[in-house]
């Protein structure tokens, strides 16, 4: 969480960085902050001006003078892990004298015994955060060599962070990375460092990823990269695919309505040459498939929901055994994981730190490791055995909805092949099929006025409940985390037959259940549900693909979606759960992009 970035280059450092911010505020916004090294003055005189706000980075960009035409800061928006958002626990922190300005991503977890040894020292703390200590730190060992403070005072930092520093008196810049992304941004006569590539987009597509342990010093027209032991580090220079226009809202109100209308083109991405004539799967997987006798998956939020399905695909299509864990739970219960597992990560972001610690997890007991990521060059991209690339195109709002449905196609090709390795039989008919999932979704996407009429109607619902069978279990789970997330409004997802074991005690007049009734060989008991929570006052949504009068007899609320084989169902119909989340938080007047207490990219444990 948090986004941090820093210039150094050839035009006025605050509006690169408040354009930064801004792109990485998905990360983080509850508070920001800025650090300029004044120029105009001798480097060694050079003065740093600062400012800080509690609130967005609008906020920020509305207090800083225009007179400030500094070629060289660092900026940074923060999601509080230590001390409540505030100004004064905002980012940059400082030394006591006010020299040395630090942003920081991550979380310092010796920073208790940290701060006790410095305040005996005599440092003065000025705020509740982890990451002031970083700055006392460097303080302590500050000789007039700021790199050399900076590799001194990270030998005895533990946790996970991304560093921007800077001081005052010396024309640098250093950054550091241990857990947390930081992307280097080469342009012309300037470079830029963030947290995200977004950021840097704008001024350039050349790149280079940081690796753990690594640092970058900024300097004029220049920049070098060591390791904390002081050694130049040789690194390849990537090239960005995504275009600056992609992270552009489009005309859209949000970014989450903008990529729930993307959705048929992200997935034709996905499908893109991966299909051949002879209805082959294509995949570059470097891994041994006869070998695996078991799949695990991993996973955390929406990319979890897209796990339990992908255990319904892969053991129903490539017959094997699957089991799915919340990435969070699997390292901390010493999980049985070694040779013959094959160890799946599914992360949009490809920076999540739960994840990133159970793919360690696995790889360390020996498992193949196999990643689902949109995240070009992320982290879990870098260190899976093989990876499967979504090609969703970036992600920006906080509640995920293209990179589910194309998580979802991306296991629904790689449970087909899987089973072609294996030499299992597989239906023509579903590969075939699969090549009309993007209009398929477009079709539903032509149902959001009607969804929006429904949105109407329960909007100031405080409980909803989501009910679907099968493989669409999942798909309940992922409506109702869509609903709680961007609405605020309390939501669960449960198998339907599990209703009457306990939910049902919930039903009464002001409780909406959505139900997810595409006709399948539970539909008849799906029915029975329905007419369980009608008998009790209860108000039913469904969505089904075929309106037939046993629906209409139940409710006027229902929304259709198109007929298609069951594998394929759960991308068809999480579509309208998106869109009814959209609009009831929409006619909420909520900040759908940016909901309270939530972060894009959760990259502490
Ligand atoms: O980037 P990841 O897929 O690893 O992120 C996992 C979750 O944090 C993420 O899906 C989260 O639940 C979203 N807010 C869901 O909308």
């Amino acid at each position: 969480m948090c986004g941090i970035i820093a210039y150094f280059g050839n035009r006025k450092a605050v509006p690169v960085l408040i354009d930064g911010l801004k792109k990485l505020e998905y990360r983080g916004y509850d508070s920001a902050g800025i650090c300029l090294l004044n120029e105009g003055v001798p480097a060694e005189q050079g003065l740093l001006y600062v400012a800080k706000v509690k609130g967005r980075v609008s906020e920020l960009e509305k207090i800083i003078p225009s007179s400030e035409v500094s070629k060289i800061g660092i900026a940074h928006t923060r999601w509080a892990t230590h001390g409540e958002p505030s100004e004064v626990n905002a980012h940059p922190h400082f030394d006591c004298k006010k020299e040395i300005a630090v942003v920081h991503n991550g979380i310092i977890e010796n920073y208790g015994a940290l701060k006790e040894i410095l305040e005996n020292e005599g440092h003065k703390f000025a705020s509740k955060t982890d990451s002031e200590v970083v700055s006392h730190l460097i303080e302590k060992f500050y000789q007039g060599n700021l790199e050399e403070a900076v590799v001194k005072a990270l030998k005895l930092v533990e946790g996970t962070f991304g560093l921007a520093i800077m001081c005052k008196g010396e024309k640098k810049i250093v950054v550091a990375r241990r857990g947390s992304p930081i992307v280097l941004g080469i342009g012309e006569n300037e470079n830029i460092i963030a947290s995200d590539a977004v950021a840097v987009l704008p001024y350039t597509k050349k790149v280079i990823y940081l690796k753990d342990n690594e640092m970058v010093v900024l300097t004029e027209n220049n920049y070098s990269i060591k390791n904390f032991n002081g050694q130049e580090v040789e690194k390849i220079i990537d090239e960005i695919k995504w275009s600056a226009s992609e992270i552009e809202k489009k005309g859209y109100k949000h970014f989450m309505l903008k990529e729930i209308f993307e959705q048929p083109n992200a997935i034709e991405n996905t499908l893109r040459g991966r299909i051949d004539n002879d209805s082959k799967i294509k995949l570059t997987v470097d891994i041994d498939l006869k070998s695996i006798k078991r799949v695990i998956i991993v996973a955390c939020g929406t990319s979890w929901h897209s796990a339990l399905i992908g255990k319904y695909l892969i053991e129903k299509i490539a017959k094997i055994s699957v089991e799915v864990d919340y990435a969070s739970e699997f390292r901390y219960r010493n999980p049985i994981i070694g040779a013959g597992d094959l160890l799946m990560v599914i992360s949009q972001s490809g920076e999540t730190a739960d994840v990133l610690a159970a793919l360690r997890e696995g790889k360390n007991k020996g498992a193949k490791t196999l990643g689902i990521i949109n995240v070009v060059g992320s982290t879990v991209a870098r260190e899976v055995d093989s990876g499967i690339y979504l090609h969703a195109g970036p992600e920006i709002g906080v509640a995920s909805t293209k990179a589910f449905s194309c998580q979802v196609t991306a296991l629904l090709l790689f449970a087909i092949f899987f089973a072609q390795h294996k030499g299992e039989k597989v239906d023509k008919e579903l590969i075939s099929e699969i090549a009309f999932l993007p209009g398929k979704v477009d079709e539903v996407l032509h149902e959001s006025d009607k969804i929006l009429e429904i949105a109407k109607k329960f909007k100031d619902a405080q409980d909803f409940i989501y009910l679907g069978r099968g493989i669409n279990f999942p798909v309940a789970l992922e409506g109702a985390l869509k609903l709680k997330e961007i609405s605020y409004i309390h939501a669960e997802g449960y198998p339907a037959a599990e209703m009457k074991h306990g939910p049902i005690a919930l039903i009464d007049e002001k409780m909406p259940v959505l139900f997810l009734a595409t006709k399948d060989n539970t539909y008849s008991k799906i029915l029975s549900n329905m007419e369980e929570v009608r008998a009790r006052g209860g108000q039913v949504i469904a969505v089904v693909n075929e309106a037939g009068n046993d629906i209409n007899n139940l409710t006027k609320n229902v929304i259709v979606v198109p007929k298609c084989r069951e594998e394929i169902t759960p991308i068809i119909n999480t579509i309208p759960l998106q869109l009814l989340a959209y609009h009831i938080a929409n006619l909420k007047g909520i900040d759908v992009d940016k909901p309270k207490n939530l972060a894009k990219s959760v990259t502490v444990e």
